[in-house]
């Protein structure tokens, strides 16, 4: 009988068959299946020379396939197809087996098949896996979440397909539960508000500036050798740098500018609000996404409904204000991306550790950026941080910012260009640093109407005025 192999993908669509070869280019037995075996096939004779693979055909074939405690990866598109192989498989495993969903399953779902999955027996690992199909191949950060016994069976496995910065793996055991769904899914959040800042300074550079697409990718060229290097700012001045070979025109100019979604960002919002957490650099994004998509509404209020006259001034100081802007904004979107999940940890005790989060987010996954250092070091010296924007290199970077930040959100307001996540951000920024806001006067009004009780600068308690009676204030509580 031939040599039981060390762990299983099942799902052999790009990311489960990269992360399968992935695993197999650093010398570990992989069993493979997937549910129609012509796409199993179909990879052993692509890459089956790759490496030791085992194919297989039935469920059963791939159970029998694997040493114990059985460890399989399920990469299959999230929701109800998790839950089918889940069933398949179950019957079929032992006491302590272990089953790790890789995919971008929202993470209630993680909790509840954490709870399932344990009543017969089987140990269940929620993993973030961040980095697309050649993050998958040649190294994603990773993100696992689920009992730590079950980590430590395939933590040597992780560790060595992982990215790696300064030699640092960029995956660290998350927390229990649905602890690595759940930042994976504000990884994801912050990628939306990341892209949205960059689409607003597109949009700015092209109507404002009166910059053509290649002349924008050259600025994004630019910008990635300071404060912004990232991945995603690398590759927009590849986007941009493209030509269309149908019709020579730049690609970006010929695709239909609607956004679509698979809902990641919108659960980092819904949870955004479920917490109570201030939210709103991804939400915005998450919301002009949905604003895109209205394409049709968009074209007919395009001729109906009144916007400025343009008026298009092109200036060196414009470029570099964007890019400041886009820097601050930046700044408050992970501010509050981390904001959440020191909240997420709180309320879930999942215990995590923001700093470890940033550390594995600098390499191999989408939002990587030179800028996660400094997040990695502002909790590595204050790990109870509230906000980021209170550490002294935030603090100063985005005060050095704000004028810059400030011009462009009122040119953008004069000339009618849509930037919800730099002006979102923006008043954030100065909601937040604002000792006393107007929320006094909410709490009035909602006194007036439905006496829902006030309290005083001056004194402990509830009170309610009888303001339409006799005006006179009473103690509630
Ligand atoms: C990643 C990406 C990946 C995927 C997004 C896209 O980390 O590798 O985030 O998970 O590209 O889910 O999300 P949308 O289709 O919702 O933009």
């Amino acid at each position: 009988m031939a040599e039981k192999s060390r762990i299983g993908v099942t799902g052999l669509a790009v990311m489960g068959a990269n992360l399968a070869r992935n695993i197999a280019s650093r010398g570990v037995a992989v069993a493979v299946h997937n549910r129609t075996t012509a796409k199993t096939e179909q990879f052993m004779a692509e890459h089956g020379s790759e490496g030791d693979f085992t194919a297989t055909e039935s469920v059963e074939d791939f159970v029998n396939a694997l040493e114990r405690p059985r460890r399989i990866i399920v990469m299959v598109k999230a929701g109800k197809p998790v839950d089918a192989v889940i069933e398949e498989l179950t019957p079929l495993l032992d006491q302590g087996d272990i089953i790790i969903d890789a995919g971008n399953s929202h993470f209630p779902d993680t909790v509840r098949r954490t709870a399932e999955c344990e009543a017969n027996g089987i140990r269940f690992m929620g993993v973030g896996v961040s980095g697309g199909e050649e993050g998958a191949l040649l190294g994603p950060s990773i993100m696992p979440g689920g009992d730590p016994e079950a980590y430590a069976e395939v933590e040597e496995i992780f560790t060595a397909i992982s990215a790696k910065v300064d030699d640092t793996p960029c995956c660290v055991h998350v927390g229990p539960g649905g602890a690595g769904h759940y930042v994976k899914m504000v990884h994801n959040g912050i990628e939306y508000a990341d892209i949205q800042l960059i689409a607003e300074a597109y949009d700015l550079l092209t109507h404002v500036a009166g910059l053509d697409a290649p002349a924008i990718g050259k600025i994004f060229e630019e910008w990635n050798t300071g404060d912004l290097e990232s991945f995603l700012i690398e590759i927009t001045g590849k986007v941009l740098a493209k030509t269309d070979e149908k019709t020579g025109r730049p690609l970006v100019d010929v695709i239909v500018d609607q956004a679509e979604q698979k809902g990641t960002g919108r659960w980092t919002s819904q949870d955004a609000l479920d917490l109570g957490v201030p939210l709103t650099g991804i939400t915005e994004a998450v919301f002009a996404r949905t604003l895109s998509s209205l394409r049709d509404e968009r074209k007919a209020a395009s001729t109906t409904l009144a916007g400025p006259s343009p008026a298009q001034k092109a200036d060196e100081q414009l470029v570099d204000d964007i890019r400041q802007a886009l820097y601050a904004s930046k700044v408050v979107a992970y501010a509050q991306g981390f904001a959440q999940m020191r909240a997420a940890s709180i309320e879930n005790d999942w215990d995590l550790k923001l700093g470890d989060m940033a550390t594995i987010w600098r390499g191999g996954c989408i939002i990587r950026a030179q800028f996660l250092n400094r997040i990695r070091d502002a909790y590595a010296e204050h790990p109870d941080l509230d906000n980021l924007l209170m550490v002294p290199y935030f603090t100063e970077a985005v005060a050095t910012a704000q004028d810059a930040w400030r011009r462009v959100v009122t040119v953008a307001t004069e000339q009618g260009v849509a930037i919800p996540a730099f002006s979102s951000s923006l008043s954030y920024y100065d909601g937040y640093r604002r000792e006393r806001g107007p929320a006094n006067l909410i709490q009035g009004l909602r006194d007036y109407f439905g006496a829902h009780t006030y309290r005083r600068i001056d004194a402990e308690g509830a009170f309610h005025t009888r303001w339409a009676q006799d005006g006179s204030e009473v103690q509630t509580g």
